[in-house]
């Protein structure tokens, strides 16, 4: 079997099959990455470049392992320090990188739709590693396998992304990847950081009451105010938001239930989420780390291998 898609630009270009294959290719990896010998060479002979325009500590890293760990040849840009400074384009700079024989790009960018632009102008597959607030396909996926690792499935569950949706690219990932897979979604925070038709565009429930949601939910996805995305922040204080819409131990345990926390990263601690329920026995989190090594190796395998493959094989 293979993606029916040459890049990874969204989880909204995806089939539920693909993802479904991304997710049983990722368990092989998974496999191979708690042998002695974490390296399978399914990409030896391919250079990867990972082009980060904007800040990053786990997809960077978690992309460069699975690179390494597949036998490819990596190579890491970072748009400060470079020649991006100088005024040189988004597409010149690629280009200069692709011609040095550079099979594939893993892209992060501020710019929303920047990798769907690069992948018009160039022939190598590009994997989103983040664009502006747009979408990060592999945390979705990352996301949706921890998920099914902790409750079996993600078909049928309940699932409440919690806090700033509007600038979240995680959040908008997180739930064509969710909704692809039969669960169901309430975004729950304050009125001014969820989008207004978002219910409608996107078929999910909209809460406005933290309690109420996480009453109703099995696994809580709870995301950072994203302040750097916003021109004036939509909240009047942080401490503030974290009374109404902080996950803290309190607001757990008078719940009639556990259910499964989830974040992302980077974490405020104390702000969106306390740190003794980030670092309890309900918190996911850094599985989520791990599993984003095995889900990212599936990603670029089957992106490898689509390239490799004579096309009436597809
Ligand atoms: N989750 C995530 O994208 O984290 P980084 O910004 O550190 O890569």
């Amino acid at each position: 079997m293979s993606l029916s898609v040459k890049h990874l630009l969204g989880i909204r270009e995806l089939t539920r099959q693909d993802i479904e294959l991304i997710f049983t290719t990722a368990d092989q990896f998974k496999e191979v990455l708690q042998r002695p010998i974490k390296k399978v060479p399914t990409l030896r002979d391919t250079t990867i470049v990972n082009v980060f325009f904007e800040n990053s500590t786990r997809t960077r890293i978690s992309f460069e392992l699975a690179e390494k760990r597949l036998g490819a040849d990596v190579v890491n840009f970072s748009a400060s320090g470079s020649s991006v400074s100088k005024g040189e384009t988004l597409i010149d700079t690629v280009n200069n990188i692709l011609s040095m024989k550079v099979d594939m790009v893993v892209m992060r960018h501020s710019a929303t739709g920047a990798p769907h632009f690069l992948s018009k102008h160039i022939n190598v597959p590009i994997v989103n590693a983040g664009d502006g607030i747009n979408e990060h396909p592999t945390q979705a996926l990352l996301d949706a396998f921890s998920i099914r690792e902790r409750l079996g499935s993600v078909e049928g569950k309940k699932i409440a992304i919690c806090g700033d949706i509007m600038h979240s690219r995680v959040a908008l990932s997180n739930i064509y990847c969710l909704k692809k897979l039969g669960a169901e979604v309430t975004v729950v925070g304050p009125p001014t950081l969820i989008p207004k038709h978002i219910a409608q565009a996107l078929d999910v429930n909209v809460s406005y009451n933290i309690r109420e949601a996480l009453e109703w939910a099995d696994v809580a996805n709870v995301l950072r105010i994203q302040l750097e995305r916003q021109n004036m922040p939509l909240f009047s204080s942080l401490r503030e938001y974290s009374l109404a819409y902080g996950v803290n131990r309190k607001l757990l345990d008078s719940l009639k239930k556990d259910i499964v926390i989830m974040h992302p990263g980077p974490i405020n601690r104390g702000v969106e989420l306390s740190s003794d329920v980030a670092d309890s026995g309900q918190s996911i989190i850094l599985d989520q780390v791990e599993n984003g090594v095995a889900t990212r190796m599936a990603v670029l395998y089957l992106l490898g291998r689509n390239e490799k493959e004579p096309a009436t094989a597809k």
